[in-house]
């Protein structure tokens, strides 16, 4: 719309009725939806208004998060993406985190609810339960979560538990492309990863080796560690070697992906590294603060499944869900079995001090750095105010 359009529908909008608060907002709905089992059977249990509002509450916010993935995954999707556009996915990946973090306190005000309280109500809840959130499962099949990777229980998948037209929305986002995959692609399209001339990957490994030496060096001159710990210490720096064979080694690394181990590609992987380890340069601050954020979805993912199941743990103790698992033990379990982005967590692994990082070549730094070509005056100035800052950050 441009901007004569909008000012003609604001003004066109003046002579309408004024717009009121409650219907803007379809309050009579919203605030109309809470129904307690219990009370329309007579007998109220009190803590169930909290339980259908929570839920209620947790399930507006999912909408958004949907809202908010699904433009991530657009911008991605596309073969080429602008460097303001990643900023704006950055943002919109903050505000998923930030929501998180606010469905993560919420377990607690539920918290404030008694077993006892719980079960003046629970049975009537039979066969209803969290596993039917449609758009839970939106929300973890949107961020990459394949149905072969899933916890089965009942021997059905996670869709038979659901109404038909719920099934089709959860099969449907299960058939889209996930963040997941439109990130693989990108993070493969990342330049500067293939250096021309330049083989970083060689440098790199040489750096790698030479912090291996370095670690064996200080194991020995550790005089406080007796000839058994530093045999051990030493098989530590040697199996933390090893794993970088993943990483120069493309058949192994293609052997990892098949054992489950691996989802991002072998380019994407090594993309990320490279982004990790230059990730103050300008070019690449957009990009790493991405992936920073992706981590924290993750992250806080994981750690509301872990306290829903410590809060399940503590209402039910080891009895089994209203929707028929197993309960705590199921739950506890899909903390570590649902995660969809190890891949990225796992990184840290492959990372050595800058101290050791191979030095880059001056037009490769050039392009990172989004340097400007000015005149040798303001050149001069430009490279006398990086020298000084320098300078400062080595003082503090
Ligand atoms: C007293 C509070 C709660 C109890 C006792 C409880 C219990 C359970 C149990 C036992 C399950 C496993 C499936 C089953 O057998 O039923 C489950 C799954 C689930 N619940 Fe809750 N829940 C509670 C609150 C919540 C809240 C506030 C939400 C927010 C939406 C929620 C969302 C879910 C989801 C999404 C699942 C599926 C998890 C998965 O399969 O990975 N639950 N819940």
């Amino acid at each position: 719309m441009t901007r004569e359009e909008r000012m003609r529908f604001v003004h066109s909008r003046k002579s309408d009725k004024p717009l009121y608060y409650g219907s803007y907002l379809g309050l009579d709905r919203v605030l109309g939806s809470v129904h307690p089992v219990s009370r329309s059977l007579g007998k109220e249990a009190h803590d169930e208004h909290l339980f259908i509002s929570t839920h209620q509450a947790y399930e507006i916010w999912f909408q958004q998060i949907i809202h908010e993935l699904r433009s991530v995954i657009d911008i991605f999707a596309f073969p080429t993406v602008p460097a303001k556009l990643v900023i704006v996915a950055a943002d919109r990946m903050e505000r998923v985190s930030k929501i998180q973090a606010l469905l993560l306190q919420q377990l607690s005000i539920l918290e404030t609810m008694s077993p006892m309280g719980f079960l003046e109500f629970r049975d009537l809840l039979f066969p209803a339960s969290g596993f039917q959130s449609t758009q839970f499962r939106v929300v973890e099949n949107m961020l990459g979560l394949k149905s072969d990777s899933r916890i089965r229980y009942g021997k059905t998948g996670y869709c038979s538990f659901l109404a038909d037209k719920d099934a089709a929305i959860v099969k449907e986002a299960e058939d889209s492309p996930t963040l997941l995959e439109v990130l693989n692609m990108w993070l493969e399209r990342t330049p500067f990863v293939e250096l021309g001339d330049f083989d970083f990957w060689a440098h790199y490994r040489e750096a790698v080796n030479a912090h291996a030496r370095m670690d064996h060096a200080s194991i020995d001159a550790n005089e406080s560690v007796g000839p058994a710990n530093k045999l051990k210490l030493h098989e530590d720096v040697d199996s933390w070697l090893a794993t970088f064979d993943q990483l120069f080694d493309e058949e192994a690394y293609a052997a990892a992906v098949k054992r489950g181990e691996r989802r991002l590609s072998y380019a994407a992987f090594k993309a990320v590294i490279f982004i990790e380890l230059y990730a103050e340069e300008p070019i690449l601050q957009g990009p790493a603060r991405l992936l920073k954020l992706v981590r924290d979805v993750d992250e806080l993912l994981t750690l509301w499944r872990h306290n829903h199941s410590l809060m399940v743990h503590r209402m039910l103790g080891a009895k089994m869900g209203t929707g028929g698992s197993s309960g705590f033990h199921y739950l506890k379990a899909t903390t570590g079995k649902h995660r969809v982005f190890s891949d990225l967590f796992d990184i840290a692994t492959y990372l050595v001090p800058d101290a050791n990082l191979p030095p880059l070549p001056h037009d490769i730094m050039h392009r990172l750095g989004y340097v400007l070509e000015l005149g040798s005056d303001a050149s001069a100035a430009a490279a006398s105010a990086a020298a000084a800052a320098e300078a400062a950050s080595a003082d503090a």
